[in-house]
């Protein structure tokens, strides 16, 4: 694993950014995973200003995000679909034909997690992996489980992540219980996984994922064993590695 050290959270965005957008120069067909949640919001914002000076195309790439809430519409303000759109998709030049998030609006979970991962196979799985990761080690919606799941499954969400999620829900009982995830596995095939952290909060979870052993009760300590693995994080989520 390769730790680079930002200051604060615009520092992390910055260097998360660079990143993706040197893939996307790299390769510009190149196919990225993505995240939702607080955290990716700013790399997202740095590469939209990117684009708009005219560094970033993103005309030919294709992108697959990690995962959806299960019983929400595409056009739910609180989908991962509608979180994309607004803060990604709709101000840059991508094909929005090309971008891809689990079918919360499939209510045959069996169905929805085959065709996504049809989906990603197809592609040849992702170039490049974003990921954020939950207080409690997850990535995507892999909560804290006896086994790694290999492909998209449908998940409970623990108590801790819907509290963590309330905070952008009117009411705590509005936060829906069930999601749709890519796997461990799917996560794994990505040929660069970039893992974001920002803030106190995530302090724990990064020394597990780095120092503790590789286990499911810790999802994210699975990405020792990735081969190109790069974490940006700033100074408060590595405080407990330091
Ligand atoms: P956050 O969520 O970016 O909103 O902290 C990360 C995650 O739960 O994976």
């Amino acid at each position: 694993m390769r730790i680079i050290e930002a200051k604060d959270y615009e520092d992390m965005s910055r260097k998360a950014a660079a990143i993706i957008g040197a893939q996307v120069l790299l390769k510009p067909n190149c196919a990225l995973g993505l995240a939702t949640g607080s955290t990716p919001i700013g790399a997202y914002n740095q590469l939209i200003d990117w684009y708009k000076q005219g560094y970033l195309d993103f005309s030919r790439v294709s992108t697959y995000n990690l995962d959806e809430y299960r019983g929400l519409s595409h056009d739910n303000p609180q989908s991962y679909h509608y979180f994309m759109n607004e803060h990604l998709f709709s101000h840059i030049n991508i094909d929005i034909e090309a971008t891809h998030v689990p079918d919360g609006s499939n209510p045959n979970a069996e169905e929805a997690c085959s065709s996504y991962d049809a989906l990603v196979e197809a592609a040849g799985y992702v170039d490049l992996q974003l990921l954020g990761i939950g207080n409690n080690g997850h990535i995507g919606f892999n909560e804290p489980a006896a086994a790694f799941a290999a492909g998209t499954q449908c998940v409970d969400l623990t108590e801790s992540t819907i509290e963590a999620n309330s905070r952008l829900f009117d009411h705590i009982e509005d936060v829906p219980r069930q999601a749709y995830t890519m796997g461990v596995g799917t996560i794994m095939h990505a040929r660069r996984v970039l893992l974001i952290a920002s803030g106190p909060k995530k302090a724990q979870a990064i020394y597990d994922t780095v120092r503790g052993p590789v286990t499911p009760e810790v999802p994210a300590s699975v990405l020792q064993l990735h081969a190109d693995c790069t974490i940006v994080a700033d100074s408060e989520a590595l405080a407990l590695l330091t």
